[in-house]
């Protein structure tokens, strides 16, 4: 609703020049510090874990964490933690994506997505749409399917949304913001 995504918004704070000259980094310190907002927050992401029938809530390190955990819970849902490589200790499936410079590398326990799940991802932002579509991929190697992927805030102008189609093969694509 408008009140949703008023109150949200106005819980946002736009930093210019973070982490570098040009660029206005969306900070959500302010909305998890309000528990109004964070609540509404999440009950609005669970409601996209009804609604996509999913069976697992995986979260993508870090801000993925703090909403996704929740989220989680509040759909009566298994959390799966996605982490950067290196962290997870058991046996790990990996999926390496380019970054602006470089590349990046993100982990999920193999154990803990199987055939038969359906996986809801939850994220604070989709930009440019790399980190998501590593963990669809990370999903569909796991034999699990995608329920959905849900974010706070797509930055629009960077075309993650075009970028995704594939790995989401129809799965919808829930933003609860556009900027
Ligand atoms: C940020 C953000 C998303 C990702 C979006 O994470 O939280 O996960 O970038 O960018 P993309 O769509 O271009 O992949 P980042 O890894 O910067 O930091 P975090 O550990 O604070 O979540
Ligand atoms: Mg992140």
């Amino acid at each position: 609703t408008t009140d949703l995504t008023g109150l949200l918004l106005s819980r946002i704070r736009d930093v210019p020049d973070h982490p570098e000259p040009g660029v206005v980094f969306k900070d959500i310190t302010p909305l998890l510090a309000d528990p109004a907002a964070f609540t509404a927050l999440t009950d609005a992401l669970a409601e996209v874990a009804g609604d996509t029938g999913a069976t697992k809530v995986v979260g993508l390190e870090a801000r993925g964490f703090i909403l996704g955990a929740p989220v989680a819970l509040r759909a009566g849902l298994g959390f799966i933690p996605v982490r950067k490589a290196g962290k997870l200790p058991g046996a790990t499936l990996s999926q390496s994506y380019d970054l602006e410079y470089g590349s990046a590398e993100i982990e999920v326990h193999a154990e803990d997505l199987t055939a038969g799940d359906r996986v809801l991802v939850v994220d604070d932002v989709l930009a440019t749409g790399g980190t998501a579509e590593a963990s669809l991929e990370l999903i569909r190697r796991a034999g699990a399917e995608v329920a959905g992927l849900a974010v706070l805030m797509e930055l629009g102008f960077l075309g993650g949304r075009a970028r995704l189609e594939p790995a989401l093969a129809g799965a919808p694509l829930k933003a609860l913001l556009t900027v």
